[in-house]
């Protein structure tokens, strides 16, 4: 048995310590966290009928006699450059969306269509719409009649009377004529917080059980964009829905067994939507903007210096959006979108994963601009891609003259990294710049590998890891996993937190790991010893405690790589205790274990109740296991 001892630091563990990494990769926000179910609502594309009819099916070849779907140029200066118009020549005309990678549908679940319609000739008085699952049996209808030959918003409401994995909407016609289309909508009713065109309840509820201490957003490559023109920009993704411009998704990819030409942020989710989900999940908000470089791992291209302004006016413009009075410029639209309070930004990010002195350079024109109007703000910088070489040392090189407040780094690397780095921190400069953990996942085959996979070695090294931020919670700050989602059907990049398809999403064992620091962060750092020394992989062991001062409580992480069990005590000199604790684990005896949407506890928290006795809590810790064990003080 293992005898460690604890002793106060003197270092607070900050609120935001343990967050979540959002960015649109693997259909997370189309086709994932926004609900909305019909791909290429409006027509948008710049293949406009992606996501409508199925050609060379049946379907489409009868579609040609019975009438046609055409694409009508609406404007090109506003951002809803099209709508459909459709010449139904007699009542079978069909028009299906696919939605994103089909729609998964719930007996008896209730889902909202909304369309604009407008008559133009003949008399089609009805439209019918349909869940239809593969066969093509009809699972739910409704229908709206369209009284009107001007544009209106019509609304109705269907009810599935199966569920169905894969299903889709089929549109049908009553009369003949000619009817103009556009954002044909559909939402499941049952969102989050119930608010209307809102969020997939499942997945928030799962980002909720986090209790996650910031929401870092949109990205991720997509901040940075592949060219400066397709950069997100957070202005074009506010106000009204229909307004928000469609643009090219970076992670849009022609990758082998798993293309993605179809992937397209319609800002349905937009700056307005994450301040308030960061709200929700009582986060900090953590924006990250484009610092005028495009992702240097595809085009790099760079806003010369001289042109820079109208991106730092963009981060200055943001913070008022967030925290400005309602009688500011931006304040007054946040007003107007149903927030009058501020969002309480503290944070913002510039650039994403930028290097070299094009970074710097640009950096330090937004850190001069943000700090003489928002000095209470913090700003978070960039150390590059992947640790270590020479990009990482120039970049940290270069902002520790700066004397910058905290630095993004990412690591993507192989279990055995994880558990080898539990002390990567102890030595980083405690006056120097604070650590912000941005994105690291362990690769279980390696970095990109479309064979990776969410096993239980990969979280378990990365709990291991873990102790060591929180053993440096003096340096370290901010931490977050990432990815954080993923498409069954539709992914780019794997390993990821959580799993969703149509119907259902699962936590992988890093989730519950990620789940178990965030819902355990205590508030004041304690030395864990033996002999001295911090548990940072000896005998398989690693561990960093902490305690609570709001709930009283003494938390230790205590996480086990060896295959056998081990039995730590802890002695509680000085401490009165109560006779009981808890313990929580996580464990499993195959590494190679995973979660799945059949099987989604596989690994999951299991919560039990131990005995004090003498002075010492006595601990059996199962072999390849994690634990937070919590006494109160
Ligand atoms: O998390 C996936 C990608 O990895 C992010 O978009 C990027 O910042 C990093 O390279």
């Amino acid at each position: 048995s293992l005898v460690v001892d604890f002793k106060e630091t003197g270092v607070k563990i900050q609120p935001t310590m343990y967050g979540i990494f959002f960015e649109d990769i693997n259909f997370a926000a189309d086709g994932g966290l926004y609900a909305e179910m019909i791909k290429n609502r409006s027509f948008e594309f710049p293949q406009p009928k992606t996501g409508w009819l199925q050609p060379n099916s049946d379907i489409h070849k009868f579609n040609k006699e019975s009438g046609i779907l055409s694409i009508v140029k609406n404007s090109e200066e506003n951002s809803n450059h099209n709508y459909a118009s459709v010449k139904v020549n007699g009542s079978k005309y069909e028009l299906i969306n696919e939605g994103f990678r089909s729609m998964g549908i719930k007996i008896d679940a209730k889902y909202n269509l909304t369309i604009d319609a407008a008559k133009q000739r003949g008399n089609i008085k009805k439209i019918k719409f349909q869940f239809i699952e593969e066969t093509g049996a009809v699972v739910g209808e409704t229908s709206i009649s369209v009284d009107h030959s001007g544009w209106k918003n019509y609304q109705a409401q269907l009810i599935a009377t199966k569920t169905v994995l894969k299903a889709k909407l089929k549109i049908t016609f009553e009369g003949s004529g000619v009817i103009n289309l556009d954002m044909i909508s559909l939402f499941p009713e049952d969102t989050w917080k119930g608010r209307k065109k809102g969020l997939r309840k499942d997945i928030v509820e799962l980002l909720d059980g986090m209790n996650p201490g910031f929401l870092r957003f949109p990205g991720g490559c997509i901040v940075e964009g592949t060219a400066l023109d397709k950069r997100y920009q957070w202005k074009k993704t506010i106000g009204n829905i229909e307004d928000r411009e469609l643009l090219i998704n970076l992670w849009n990819t022609n990758f082998k067994h798993r293309p993605a030409p179809d992937y397209y942020q319609s800002f349905g989710i937009g700056f307005f939507e994450y301040f308030q989900l960061s709200e929700d999940l009582g986060a900090t908000p953590l924006p990250i903007l484009s610092c005028g470089v495009a992702c240097q791992f595809i085009t790099g291209e760079l806003v010369p210096l001289d042109q820079l302004e109208p991106y730092v006016q963009d981060a200055l413009d943001l913070i008022e959006f967030a925290n400005g009075s309602v009688t500011s410029q931006w304040g007054k639209i946040r007003a107007g979108m149903g927030h009058p309070e501020p969002f309480n930004m503290k944070y913002i990010g510039i650039g994403n994963e930028q290097w070299g002195p094009a970074y710097i350079e640009r950096y330090k024109v937004f850190e001069k601009s943000i700090k003489s109007r928002y000095p209470e703000i913090v700003i978070v910088s960039g150390s590059g891609p992947f640790p270590e070489g020479d990009y990482f040392d120039y970049g940290w090189e270069e902002l520790k003259k700066l004397n910058v407040e905290i630095v993004d780094e990412h690591y993507y690397a192989a279990p055995n990294w994880f558990r080898e780095n539990a002390t990567r921190y102890d030595n980083y400069d405690r006056k120097g710049p604070k650590v912000f953990a941005g994105e690291y996942a362990a690769q279980s085959i390696g970095t990109t590998s479309p064979e990776n996979k969410n096993n239980w070695e990969c979280a378990l090294s990365e709990a291991a890891f873990m102790t060591g931020l929180e053993r440096n919670a003096e340096v370290v700050t901010l931490t977050s996993y990432a990815p954080l989602m993923a498409h069954a059907d539709g992914w780019q990049w794997t390993p990821d937190l959580i799993w969703f398809n149509n119907l259902q999403s699962y936590g992988t064992p890093s989730y519950y790991v990620q789940k178990l620091y965030a819902n355990n962060p205590g508030t004041d750092l304690l030395a864990i010893t033996e002999d001295g020394k911090p548990l940072t992989g000896q005998h398989d062991l690693y561990a960093s405690a902490v305690k609570d001062i709001n709930t009283n409580e003494l938390i230790i992480k205590a996480v086990n790589t060896s295959k056998g069990k081990q039995t730590l005590v802890i002695s509680l000199k000085g401490a009165s205790i109560n006779r009981k604790g808890i313990i929580t684990s996580l464990k499993n005896d195959d590494l190679a274990s995973e979660n799945s949407f059949d099987n989604p506890q596989n690994i999951g928290l299991k919560t039990i109740d131990f005995e004090i006795k003498g002075g010492e809590i006595k601990i059996e810790l199962p072999s390849q296991s994690m634990n937070v064990i919590k006494v109160k003080i």
